[in-house]
């Protein structure tokens, strides 16, 4: 059996009150419009078409990894006004069209599988669903003996239409005859649009067999407003945590826990409330991510252990590195085995080597760092001449005093050690002392002089 799918994403998406394009906003870090397509893509149908409104390009450039053919709604006048752009691309086709919103996430390639078949001699097949709340949502119309008589949009149910709770999921299937029968709907209701939903009593009209499937309400339920998107959220979420718990992730208050499509857990990790993984990243086994650190497209190593409040994006653990609390691991940050990153440290495009340890107030950027070196705290390599980024080297086993500036470009050999305090801009040779601060002076007895000088103590 041969399909072919198109999803409408023409729409303006009035109810989300937002610049974005409906189909555009982000569910669990990627667009709306990705999952239905991802979902037709699966199932098996080909072609599969997408239509665009005056948001095309961006609709295209958020999919172009997906092999769509694209059609443009140049204004929005409805959904069969949608369909009707995709004629040209579907002239001759001879299976089932299936149609599907671009706002409905959670179908499943199986459901469009089954629709497609149950049109197989029929005019076409819809899916519809029972909703105790049918609000917002096209009544589908039954005849006494159950035959589907059509579909009315809210706006133009009567009080009685709108107490039903068969609705229309915006689904359908259809066969040839769509394209001639799309030509004889009009615009003549409520919203002066014209509706998909009216091609059901025009295959009443010319005889056709109609199926309706009853399908799942969770499954087929759209995202009209921010309040929907956030229960869909919701639902994929708690999926998500399902699946990782089943694979052995231990998850403290995994309600509050937030994870993305694309992230990769191992057994025995363990995530503390309020973790927020994100994009590609990756924890492997026995790894610990403390409360409220958010990492995204980052790698975490065997037995590594995050603490609380740690930020990372593009960045790597290695297996027994430790990172946190409050640690910034930016781009091209990269924790060898067993390196440790404390409190308030910052890390951009640079490596500690196997057991390298930057403790407390730190910035390391376009780095090197040495095997078994120390950082001490408030060292800066100050890696930025106003103009270029320049890279600081430093050898195993090397000692940077605390509150060091390190001014690159700069080579600091293994073993050297840099006292306290100081301005290092020469390199550095190994097992070198380099100490650039101003001599200590001390003067003895100076409070005592100074006593003598002034007003008593005590006088006003
Ligand atoms: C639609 C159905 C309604 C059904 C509901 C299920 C119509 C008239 N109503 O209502 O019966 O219960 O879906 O979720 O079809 N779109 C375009 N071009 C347009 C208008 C819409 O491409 O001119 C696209 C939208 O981007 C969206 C889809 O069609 O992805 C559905 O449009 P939407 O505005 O969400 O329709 P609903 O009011 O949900
Ligand atoms: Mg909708």
């Amino acid at each position: 059996m041969s399909y072919a799918a198109v999803l409408l994403a023409a729409g303006l998406g009035t109810r989300m009150r937002s610049r974005v394009p409906k189909v555009l906003h982000p569910l669990l870090g990627r667009p709306l419009l990705r999952y239905g397509v991802e979902a037709a893509l699966a199932s098996g149908a080909d072609p599969v078409i997408v239509v665009g409104g005056a948001a095309l390009p961006q609709l295209q450039s958020a999919l172009s990894d997906l092999p769509l053919v694209w059609a443009q709604q140049a204004e929005p006048l409805g959904t069969a006004h949608a369909l009707m752009q995709v004629r040209p691309f579907l002239e001759g086709f001879r299976g089932t069209i299936l149609v599907l919103p671009g706002d409905a996430p959670l179908l499943r390639p199986e459901t469009l599988r089954q629709l497609a078949q149950a049109r197989v001699g029929a005019g076409m097949a819809l899916l519809s669903m029972e909703l105790p709340d049918p609000r917002g949502y096209g009544r589908i119309l039954r005849d006494d003996r159950g035959e589907v008589l059509g579909s009315v949009e809210e706006k133009d149910a009567t009080p009685e239409q709108k107490a039903l709770n068969e609705v229309n999921s915006g689904v359908y299937a259809f066969d040839e005859h769509v394209w001639r029968l799309l030509e004889e709907i009009d615009n003549a209701n409520a919203a002066g649009e014209y509706y998909l939903p009216d091609l059901i009593a025009k295959y009443r009209q010319i005889g056709a067999r109609i199926v309706a499937l009853r399908g799942d309400p969770e499954e087929l339920q759209g995202a009209n407003s921010r309040d929907q998107l956030a229960r869909l959220e919701a639902i994929l979420l708690s999926r998500l945590r399902q699946q990782w718990m089943e694979w052995g992730v231990r998850m403290i208050l995994p309600e509050t826990i937030y994870l993305e499509p694309g992230v990769e857990l191992a057994s025995d990790v363990l995530l503390w409330p309020g973790v927020i993984l994100r994009g590609t990243t990756r924890v492997e086994e026995g790894a610990e991510i403390g409360a409220y650190s958010i990492l995204t497209d980052t790698r975490v190593g065997a037995g590594v252990r995050i603490q609380a409040h740690v930020v990372a994006e593009g960045a790597v653990l290695e297996a027994g590195s430790d990172a946190g609390p409050f640690a910034h691991l930016r781009p091209g940050a990269h924790l060898e085995e067993a390196a440790h990153v404390g409190n308030f440290v910052e890390v951009k495009n640079a490596r500690l080597g196997r057991g390298a340890k930057a403790g407390h107030l730190a910035y390391l950027g376009d780095a090197e760092v040495g095997e078994e070196s120390n950082i001490g705290a408030g060292v800066v390599t100050a890696n930025y001449d106003g103009q270029r980024k320049h890279r600081t080297v430093i050898g195993p086993r090397a000692f940077i005093g605390s509150n060091s500036l390190l001014i690159a470009p700069l080579q600091i050999g293994q073993e050297a050690f840099i006292a306290g305090g100081s301005v290092i801009h020469q390199d550095v040779p190994e097992e070198a002392l380099a100490i650039a601060r101003e001599r200590q002076r001390t003067i003895e007895g100076y409070r005592r002089r100074k006593r003598g000088t002034s007003k008593p103590q005590g006088s006003a």
